[in-house]
């Protein structure tokens, strides 16, 4: 295959990132991600794993079927009812691809128990399976950088010959180092016969913080995919950050001469949404999509910044899709102003969208003086929906140095108006109690976030609460200028959210058990 200077984007925030304790995502949510992806130009988009649950196939499915120019990929393990199943989901996508994988490492092989040769036939026997149903095939050992390079090299090679068209090299573990994962590659793509037939890929993940310098490495030895997520979201410390390996490849094109096709003006919306739907906050300092990462406090910057931006600037903000700093909207701004912001701010919203999110403007410009692009930003991605069965009403909490502190609250539960008060230690364990006494349930608070969207003493709060119930997970937000508020709101928001899970949940196909050639 001839070597173009084009890097493709394979993102798999929907599924390795997804699949990171505690990030689930509603349906909804999953193909508006999907949405976003496809429209930043991400060539191919890991949709989900068809086989872990109907949800999981359902959404896969759908994605497919909406796609618009992304490259649809589910993921299989290395057995027959796997892939048929992720074939059924990806099949009606324009351009489709099944991806199979098996862990190659010693302590991988390990655990099917089978020995190289045992693993060598199975890996032949898979991919002959997907390349009958797909013409797109993509295979992973997985653990690849912790694998015997001969037999990296050997099953790398039956891959090939059996029909994979993409080998993706996952650095499971986050242990590899650049030098190592560029010569990774480069050993592959120069010794095994055949390697010119298929394209490398990278996969990353950042335990030791080096997944975005170990994706640019395997780019120079020869890898034409990076597999990233939004955010750097995944398992552990994560996955690698698209964000950063493709505004890297854009500022450091001098000597990474490669491309892709990502438009990364839209980089700055998606993530908000993604550290939206899936409750992982971005951290302030984080590259590129932090909220620091083009602030400047100290006098020495600010003044070096107003002589000339690239004093302490690589790259300008407009080019990840920041807005330029323009006006605050006030209590006197009108729907046709809020509008115009929006469609800055990347949201175009439907009227009746439009009409709900005016009056919760209106609501908050009442409390706050001014309100800017990140409070816009905290109202429009409010997670509330009409059907709810759980509401607030009203809350009114006594606070006080001698406690414990007391919650008055009126819920609605299924359309009827619900009244109690509750104790605590502290307003929020108050305010959590009087829902907990309304609404009995045993869900177990995982993750309880509070952070200022904005400066000041009136600034909004956006509250973070992750529950759980029997192995399912979900994630509520809320933002208020009342912190006690938005935190009521955002645990009664991740309630919905659980009992939605609650109805749908069906136990996922299991597998075990099964002679992998089995359909
Ligand atoms: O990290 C990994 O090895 C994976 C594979 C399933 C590709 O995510
Ligand atoms: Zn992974």
């Amino acid at each position: 295959m001839t070597k173009s200077n084009e890097v493709l984007i394979f993102d798999t925030t929907l599924r390795d990132g997804e699949q990171s304790p505690g990030a689930t995502m509603t349906h909804d949510e999953k193909l508006e991600i999907a949405e976003m992806l496809d429209d930043m130009g991400v060539d191919i988009i890991e949709a989900g794993f068809p086989i872990a649950s109907e949800g999981d196939f359902q959404a896969v499915s759908e994605i497919a079927k909406l796609a618009k120019s992304a490259t649809i990929c589910g993921l299989s393990r290395a057995n027959y009812k796997d892939i048929d199943r992720c074939w059924e989901a990806v099949k009606h996508a324009k351009s489709p691809r099944i991806h199979t994988f098996i862990g190659t490492s010693p302590l991988h092989r390990a655990i099917p128990n089978l020995d190289m040769d045992e693993m060598a036939e199975r890996i032949h026997d898979t991919v002959t399976h997907a390349r009958n149903l797909c013409d797109n095939v993509q295979w992973s050992p997985m653990d690849a950088t912790r694998t015997e390079w001969d037999y990296l090299c050997r099953v790398v090679e039956i891959a090939i010959k059996a029909g994979a068209t993409t080998i993706n090299i996952p650095d499971t573990v986050g242990y590899t180092a650049p030098v190592e994962s560029a010569d990774l590659i480069r050993n592959l793509i120069a010794t095994v016969p055949g390697a010119d037939d298929a394209i490398f890929a990278t996969h990353c993940h950042n335990d030791l913080g080096m997944a975005t310098a170990n994706s640019l490495a395997a780019v120079e030895g020869g890898a034409r995919q990076i597999e990233c997520t939004i955010n750097g979201l995944g398992e552990r410390a994560g996955n690698t950050a698209l964000e950063e390996v493709v505004m890297a490849l854009k500022v450091r094109g001098d000597i990474m001469p490669y491309t892709t096709k990502i438009d990364t003006r839209k980089i700055m919306n998606i993530s908000r949404r993604v550290a939206t739907v899936s409750g992982f906050a971005v951290q302030f300092n984080k590259a590129i999509v932090g909220k620091n990462a083009f602030a400047h406090e100290s006098g020495i910057h600010q003044d070096g910044m107003l002589k000339n931006r690239e004093t302490f600037e690589v790259m300008k903000p407009e080019d990840v899709g920041l807005a330029g700093t323009s006006l605050p909207l006030g209590k006197h701004s009108g729907r046709a102003a809020l509008r115009a912001k929006l469609n800055e701010l990347g949201f175009d919203l439907a009227d009746n969208q439009l009409n709900d999110v005016f009056v919760r403007f209106k609501d908050l410009a009442d409390r706050k003086k001014e309100v800017f692009d990140d409070d816009l930003m905290a109202l429009v991605t409010q997670n509330d929906a009409e059907d709810d069965r759980l509401k607030l009403k009203s809350l009114r909490v006594i606070c006080g140095t001698d406690g414990p502190q007391k919650a008055d609250m009126v819920m609605e539960v299924d359309g009827s108006e619900v009244e109690t008060s509750a104790t605590g230690d502290g307003p929020v364990d108050a305010t959590f109690n009087a829902v907990k006494a309304i609404f009995p349930h045993g869900a177990g608070l995982q993750l309880y976030q509070v952070s200022a969207v904005t400066e000041g003493t009136d600034a909004q709060a956006t509250v973070s609460v992750r529950m759980e119930e029997d192995g399912r997970i979900a994630t509520g937000q809320s933002a208020d200028t009342d912190t006690v508020v938005a935190s009521a709101k955002a645990y009664i928001n991740a309630l919905n959210r659980l009992l939605v899970r609650r109805e749908q949940s069906e136990p996922g196909y299991d597998v075990k058990g099964v002679s992998y050639k089995d359909a």
